[in-house]
């Protein structure tokens, strides 16, 4: 009994500690606000686009279909095909996709907020069947948004 805990314990301890973190809605969007200095009448718009791109995990890899194939990553689910570093395309972000599907979401949010600067929400296609033009107030709802 006292082996098969001390063997629990060491596979448990072995594990790697960033696992893929997932967020709540609320610990985004105060992230966002606090750390990355999103507005806060942006938020309820960039929570749904996660919401609806990644449902909060910051591992999320997703492969598509057609040719070339491209890979979505992390919570923004930046594609490869412009925006960082593959086989495929451009790397517009100048960035390894790996560093877009670890649970450290500070190259993934400069990058969206590049892809932002570009092409606002409507790059996303989960944005635009999702959140455009649809009330938002339940994204952020009870949040304590208060930095
Ligand atoms: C997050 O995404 C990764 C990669 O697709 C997946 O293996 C993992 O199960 C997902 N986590 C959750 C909580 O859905
Ligand atoms: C959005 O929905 C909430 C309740 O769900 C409501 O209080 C608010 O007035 C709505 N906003 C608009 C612009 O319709």
């Amino acid at each position: 009994m006292r082996f098969l805990a001390a063997i629990l314990l060491a596979v448990v301890s072995l594990s790697p500690p960033s696992s893929g973190k997932v967020y709540s809605q609320c610990e985004l969007a105060k992230e966002l606000k606090c750390v990355y200095g999103f507005a806060e009448s942006s938020l309820a718009d960039w929570v749904c686009l996660v919401q609806h791109a990644s449902a909060y995990n910051t591992t999320a890899l997703t492969v598509n279909g057609g040719r070339p194939r491209s890979r979505n990553y992390g919570l923004f689910q930046i594609t490869d095909y412009y925006w960082c570093e593959s086989a495929i395309g451009t790397n517009e972000c100048n960035i390894a996709c790996s560093r877009l599907a670890d649970d450290d979401i500070a190259d993934d949010v400069a990058c969206a907020k590049e892809i932002f600067r570009r092409q606002q929400f409507r790059a996303w296609s989960g944005w635009r069947s999702y959140c455009e033009n649809k009330n938002l107030s339940s994204y952020t709802r009870g949040c304590n948004l208060t930095c």
